[in-house]
């Protein structure tokens, strides 16, 4: 069968790629990305060559090249994960994120209708759910969770996952959509908490934590998120939303300092400054459904995962540092010069 993997060249996309050849060789893999500053072809160098896959320049905004695509190579299943990610940028510049997460999400859609394609698969995030209170550890997002979203990023989101839901029903386009927690593992990209925190320690650079640090995220291996969609896009039932998480809920300072502490090198290093606009305060997510209707758990246990992801950034310094001697150079003189420049103070 062939498979269109969109946003292939960045973080989780590459890593699905990575699992896809290995589980499912038989597969033809397509990956649609357009190379913004997170999409990195470097990151595919090993599957480029490799039969059975092919690599297309194409933005999923461009309707004339998706149709072209889905023409050449009819394929039965679409996994989108192109997406404009980054909170912090959506609040400096959110129009891009509505072209891209809410127009490019129709635009394929419109093309899985229009040529019959077999399953849609949606790649969503927890943050559609907005946050907890932190003095309320006895709640997590389920699907039955309202929408409520906090960042122009989360609503983008939010918006695609309920054009798919409407696309269901209305059209009966054989949909699903997976939420999931914050991921970590090999290329994420460094404007990232952790990939951004490992890089400035080994620069010894301040490590810049919003706020007071004290904000919890839900945090899961790649792999096990990349795992679930494979079970979902099995067993899924149409027109579903599945939750995925692994009840791995940590404050950013101690990650911080877990970091520092991997590294061996000093919590002075921490810098605490201004907050992010509207930042949520706590993400954690119920997996019951997955785990009941399909079977899934989280098999990498955080301590393993954290301790690999170090590993391989240490390994692997020249796929990131070229990433931050380019442009990257400016985005982060923007966002974090005025944050430092007085010291740190908030
Ligand atoms: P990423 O920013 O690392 O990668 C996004 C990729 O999409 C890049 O390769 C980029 O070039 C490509 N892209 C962007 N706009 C495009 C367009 N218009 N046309 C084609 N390609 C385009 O993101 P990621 O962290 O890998 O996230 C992938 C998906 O998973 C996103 O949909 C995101 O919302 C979702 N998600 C991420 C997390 C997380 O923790 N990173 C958690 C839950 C859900
Ligand atoms: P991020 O990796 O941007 O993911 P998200 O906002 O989607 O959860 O940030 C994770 C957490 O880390 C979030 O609470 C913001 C915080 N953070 C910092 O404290 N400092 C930083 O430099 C960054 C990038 C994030």
């Amino acid at each position: 069968m062939t498979i269109f993997v969109t946003g292939g060249a960045g973080f989780i996309g590459s890593n699905f790629i990575f699992y896809w050849k290995r589980q499912h060789p038989e597969d033809r893999v397509v990956c649609l990305d357009s190379l913004t500053y997170a999409g990195n072809l470097s990151t595919l160098k090993d599957v480029l060559k490799q039969p059975g896959f092919r690599f297309v320049k194409a933005d999923i905004t461009d309707r004339k090249t998706v149709w072209q695509l889905f023409e050449e190579e009819k394929p039965e299943v679409v996994v989108n994960f192109a997406a404009e990610t980054h909170v912090d940028r959506s609040i400096e510049q959110p129009e891009v994120f509505l072209d891209t997460n809410i127009k490019g999400t129709a635009v394929l859609m419109d093309a899985c209708r229009f040529f019959g394609t077999g399953r849609f698969h949606q790649v969503s995030t927890d943050e559609v759910y907005g946050d907890l209170p932190l003095d309320r550890p006895d709640l997590f997002f389920t699907e039955e969770t309202p929408i409520h979203t906090s960042s122009p990023y989360s609503s983008s989101k939010a918006a695609a996952d309920l054009l798919a839901l409407s696309y269901f029903r209305t059209y009966g386009l054989p949909v699903t959509i997976s939420r999931c927690s914050n991921n970590y593992g090999p290329y994420q990209f460094p404007e990232k908490l952790i990939p951004l925190m490992i890089a400035n320690a080994l620069h010894d650079k301040p490590l810049p934590v919003y706020g007071t640090g004290a904000n919890v995220r839900d945090w899961l291996y790649v792999e096990d998120h990349c795992k679930a969609i494979d079970l979902i896009l099995q067993n899924g039932r149409l027109g579903e939303a599945y939750n995925i998480g692994g009840h791995n809920e940590m404050k950013n300072l101690d990650i911080v300092r877990l970091i520092c502490r991997e590294l061996k090198k000093p919590e002075s290093l921490i810098t605490y400054v201004a907050d992010r606009k509207g930042h949520d305060m706590r993400y954690a997510i119920d997996p019951a459904k997955i785990h009941q209707e399909l079977g899934w758990l989280p098999e990498t246990k955080f301590a393993d995962g954290i301790h690999q992801t170090i590993e391989w950034y240490l390994t692997h310094q020249e796929w990131w540092e070229e990433i931050l001697s380019g442009d990257y150079q400016n985005y982060y003189n923007r966002m974090y010069g005025s944050r430092l420049a007085n010291g740190g103070q908030l």
